[in-house]
């Protein structure tokens, strides 16, 4: 049995004080121990944030990371910081970091391989856009990024990772794919990791929905077969909110 896994993406909101609080108060909460909980504050919020969970079953982690371990990379944050903090989770290759940072499937694979080596668990985002899915090139585009991905990676390292399907048109519009088409999409990348690194792979990774998840559509897309979870922007920034999804995905 996979965990269902609810991840918050704050993405850049969230001053240190306003993190600190949100996890004050998101630990009172009564939060089902079965749901693997995880808040990915930016980068400034990280080490006030893991001072608060310590104790807690929440999980923290961050939305980029290079790979190198250190150097010459003005402005950049590595695996090996990030890991001292207490981050037990790492977002990879969120399509706005590849629409506005450049981000490809090439770096996305490194900072996988980075990641893993560092004994972060990589979320790795893959989604189409929608001009990509009215030209019906949804499973091409989920199962080049997902292969690049994940490209030299063993069974192994595969089945301990999170794949988080992000169609780009469901993102911050309120459009969210129904609980039908994101199943089948999530199956389909099921099928792609199958068929790259075998059916025990296939059957232990996670794979995520992101796009709109809210309290109200939670259940039906989590009670999809091959939806383990999601991944929520907009939705995980005011406690209620992000415990409505945590209640509503079991
Ligand atoms: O990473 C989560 C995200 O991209 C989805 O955002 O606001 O549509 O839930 P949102």
């Amino acid at each position: 049995m996979r965990q269902i896994i609810i991840a918050g993406n704050w993405k850049m909101h969230k001053t240190v004080a306003e993190a600190v609080s949100f996890v004050q108060e998101l630990k009172q909460k009564e939060l089902n121990p079965a749901v693997q909980v995880v808040v990915c504050p930016p980068f400034t919020a990280l080490a006030p944030v893991a001072e608060v969970l310590k104790g807690s079953n929440i999980a923290l982690a961050a939305q980029n990371m290079h790979w190198e371990s250190q150097g010459a990379f003005t402005g950049e944050v590595s695996p090996v910081m990030l890991k001292e903090l207490g981050c037990q989770y790492v977002i990879l290759g969120h399509s706005e970091r590849r629409q506005y940072f450049g981000e490809t499937d090439e770096t996305v694979n490194r900072k996988v391989k980075a990641a893993l080596a560092q004994g972060l668990i990589p979320i790795v985002c893959v989604g189409e856009t929608l001009e990509q899915r009215e030209a019906g090139i949804t499973e091409q585009v989920v199962a080049s990024q997902t292969k690049g991905a994940l490209q030299g990676l063993t069974a192994e390292q595969v089945a301990g990772l999170v794949i988080a399907y992000e169609p780009v048109w469901a993102i911050g519009t309120g459009k969210t794919a129904s609980a039908e088409d994101a199943q089948q999409v999530n199956r389909y990348i099921r099928q792609v990791v199958a068929s790259e690194f075998g059916s025990a792979a296939a059957e232990a990774v996670r794979i995520q929905y992101g796009g709109s998840v809210k309290a109200s559509n939670a259940k039906g897309l989590m009670s999809q077969p091959d939806i383990d979870g999601g991944l929520v922007g907009g939705a995980s920034l005011k406690v209620e909110d992000f415990v409505g999804i945590i209640e509503n995905s079991l």
